[in-house]
């Protein structure tokens, strides 16, 4: 349709029509009208209303159901306007690859495209128009259970697997009934909760905000996502779907963004809550206000939006802008002509969980896996005849972590069955030992557990923290293994030291306890529909692991939070971090440093950093400079290696971190090979945000660093001059 078309079916519309274009209710309610609407005079609406009036719909099965919905809608609706269709496909629609927290440690842009490709497919067939994802909240409190739905504790991670995944999803024409529009979400800050708990407030200064929070999703803006969603909390003393200066000023007036803002789950309503907004109705008048287009669930827009134009209140054009940025959606997708978009039950059964897509998942499932510890143990010997398969994840189904779809762990290869396809000979015997509730101190099983260690040749230990724990409104205050595991891993470590620990959890845990006694420990994250077959090959080296922390691994809950580009103090602590020193920034009952830092990761292979040159000795405005790192696999087995270039500005007119990840590679190395990584470093990477909060660049030594968080191997400095 023509902008000029558009604009006449808008004139067309009705305040009313105009407020159902910009309210949002679930499936299941849109169909069994179970929504408590209720009308000016008190009375509740009645079905064909709903039907009428709603423009978008989140939440719906399959592509049957998506047919449905938009059959039922088209029918009542006098304008034939199209329904929106949106569903949050964050790891997988059907088949699920790894949490995005575990797809950071991967430190791979491409195989965030892979999946995001395979999830794209099958939204695409499922009905999906718009999936709520990438969520680039930069997250460095693993209390807070939502840090599994970011990849990283990394502005930078964020922002290029953030714009990776929307490339991959909305590919380059939205009208392709293949491809499927993206919202970015939770803007903005939504990772810096006070004190980790969830939908909790927010208070950062503006540099805090511009250098830490605010790239990832205008990374993904840039990327071209169609969508972004404000965030529940308040953004230092303001809501988010209400907050001007957030929406009205940094996200239409700086960054241009004419897409659709869409409010988080009731977003609007809850402005009464915050003690915001005084009812529904002024809770409207402020999000309107600031620019949010599409109320989610709530019906406090679909209330009180044409009552505060009749009064006059809210102008009609701020109204009609919001409507024609959804009008223009639906018809950049093609829903007028083709109303169902990729809804297709036949390519569903084709291609959900085919070979093609279970292939991907296992392979990043098994290059997202971070190898914390491991002494000598692993990889496990093939000729292995008695394994001991441990703990209360041992045959877990439940793999998948937070926004997997109902009904996933039916589909999900566990772990005797990925152990059983890859060592068919072996004896394989399982033990739960204990639970992983949190608060669950049975500890009944624990004697058996041992029994089987012993009797073993090899124990794998299958640990880690119950699906539920983590994700939204999960947060914890406690971040070490919950229930009896850690007393469970200590038993049977003692009676058979031939043990790997296998973990599946969704946030950094704390494992200080288990790391001192654990042979060898094993990050899994949740995996995903290939858990098993990712697990097994990584135990007996058919896959080598590569995955380097995506955040780091505190030793206690008191560290946090804990940023690896921590700011530098006047009273920095000196070498070693192993004990105080009186009058340094320390803690006098533990080093400073977390247990295992951001980008950590070991492999079965060895790798040396041989060499690091860069190409000029000075830069200046506007100028980029060649890093090279010469690295080599010195071990006996290929591997991946990722790369960091870290820098760090030694001198400031405001104090900056002490390293920052500035870009990274992945190489394959066969034994004996070494490469030279180049990276180009341009000045504009090196700016930052002044007293003033303008982005400068000043002149000075810069320091170039490889290796990882804490742990840079090899430095050089060259002089910026701007
Ligand atoms: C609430 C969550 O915060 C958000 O991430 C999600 O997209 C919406 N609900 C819709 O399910």
């Amino acid at each position: 349709m023509t902008e000029e078309k558009l604009k006449a079916l808008l004139d067309s519309m009705t305040l009313e029509e105009k407020a159902g274009q910009l309210v949002q209710c679930n499936a299941g309610q849109f169909i069994a009208n179970t929504l408590e609407i209720t009308g000016p005079d008190g009375e509740t609406l009645p079905a064909e209303d709903l039907c009428r009036v709603m423009g978008s719909v989140l939440t719906f099965e399959d592509a049957k159901q998506a047919k449905a919905l938009q059959d039922m809608h088209l029918a009542a609706d006098p304008n034939k306007i199209p329904l929106l269709l949106m569903l949050d496909v964050i790891h997988g629609l059907r088949t699920t690859y790894p949490i995005p927290l575990a797809m950071g440690c991967g430190f791979d842009d491409g195989l965030v495209a892979e999946c995001a490709d395979m999830a794209r497919k099958e939204s695409a067939a499922c009905g999906v128009h718009v999936t709520f994802n990438p969520m680039v909240d930069t997250a460095r409190d693993a209390r807070w259970g939502r840090i599994l739905e970011t990849n990283s504790e990394e502005p930078l991670l964020n922002s290029r697997m953030g714009a990776a995944l929307v490339r991959a999803t909305q590919g380059n024409d939205l009208s392709d009934p293949g491809n499927v529009a993206c919202c970015v979400k939770h803007y903005a800050a939504y990772g810096a909760g006070e004190a980790g708990r969830d939908y909790n407030t927010v208070d950062v200064s503006e540099r805090m905000l511009r250098e830490t929070y605010l790239p990832a999703y205008k990374a993904c803006l840039d990327a071209g996502a169609r969508l972004i969603m404000p965030a529940f909390n308040a953004l230092n003393g303001v809501p988010c779907v209400a907050n001007k200066r957030l929406m009205n000023d940094i996200l239409r007036k700086e960054w241009g963004f004419e897409g659709v803002v869409i409010s988080d789950y009731n977003a609007v309503g809850e402005l009464v809550s915050h003690g915001a907004a005084a009812d529904l109705k002024d809770a409207s008048r402020l999000a309107m206000e600031a620019g949010c287009d599409i109320d989610m669930v709530m019906n406090a827009y679909y209330l009180h939006l044409p009552e505060l134009v009749r009064e006059g209140t809210v102008s009609e054009e701020m109204v009609d802008a919001a409507v024609m940025r959804v009008l223009r959606l639906k018809n950049e997708l093609g829903l007028f002509e083709n109303p169902y978009h990729g809804a297709d039950e036949e390519a569903e059964k084709k291609i959900y969980l085919c070979p093609e897509h279970r292939e991907i998942a296992r392979r990043a499932a098994e290059e997202t896996a971070v190898l914390l510890k491991n002494e000598g143990i692993l990889p496990f010997r093939k000729d292995v005849k008695r394994i001991a398969l441990i703990g209360p994840f041992a045959e877990e189904t439940r793999l998948n972590g937070f926004w997997s779809r109902p009904g996933a762990e039916k589909y999900t290869v566990t772990l005797p069955e990925g152990i059983r396809a890859l060592l068919p000979e072996a004896e394989l015997r399982t033990e739960k030992g204990c639970g992983a509730e949190i608060g669950d101190t049975d500890d009944s099983g624990i004697a058996a557990a041992v029994r089987a260690a012993a009797e073993a040749e090899v124990v794998i230990l299958a640990l880690g923290e119950p699906e539920n724990d983590s994700g939204e409104g999960r947060s914890r205050a406690e971040l070490t293994l919950p229930g009896r595991q850690t007393e469970l891993a200590k038993a049977v470590i003692a009676a058979n030291p031939n043990t790997a620990v296998l973990l599946f959890n969704g946030r950094p845990l704390v494992l200080t306890e288990l790391a001192e006694t654990a042979p060898a420990l094993l990050e899994m994250w949740y995996p995903g529909t290939e858990a098993g077959n990712a697990a097994a090959r990584l135990l007996w080296g058919d896959a080598n692991p590569c995955g380097k922390l995506s955040a780091g691994l505190a030793r206690s809950v008191g560290q946090y939070p804990m940023p690896y580009n921590r700011m530098s103090t006047g009273r920095p602590k000196p070498e070693p971090d192993n004990q105080p020193f009186p009058f340094t920034s320390c803690y006098l009952d533990m080093p400073n440093l977390p247990l295992y830092s951001f980008g950590y990761g070991l492999s079965y292979t060895t790798f040396a950093y041989e060499k690091l040159t860069l190409s000029r000795k000075t830069l200046g405005r506007g100028e980029t400079l060649e890093v090279t790192v010469r690295v080599r696999n010195t071990g006996d087995r290929a591997g991946k290696e990722t790369v960091q270039l870290y820098t760090r500005d030694p001198v400031g007119s405001v104090v900056r971190p002490v390293q920052e990840l500035k870009d990274y590679q992945k190489i394959l190395l066969a034994p004996g090979e070494a490469k030279d990584v180049v990276f180009r470093l341009r000045e504009e990477q090196l700016r930052f945000y002044d007293m003033d909060g303008k982005q400068v660049c000043e002149s000075g030594e810069i320091r170039v660093s490889a290796g990882w968080a804490d742990h840079l191997l090899l430095t050089e400095s060259f002089t910026l001059q701007v």
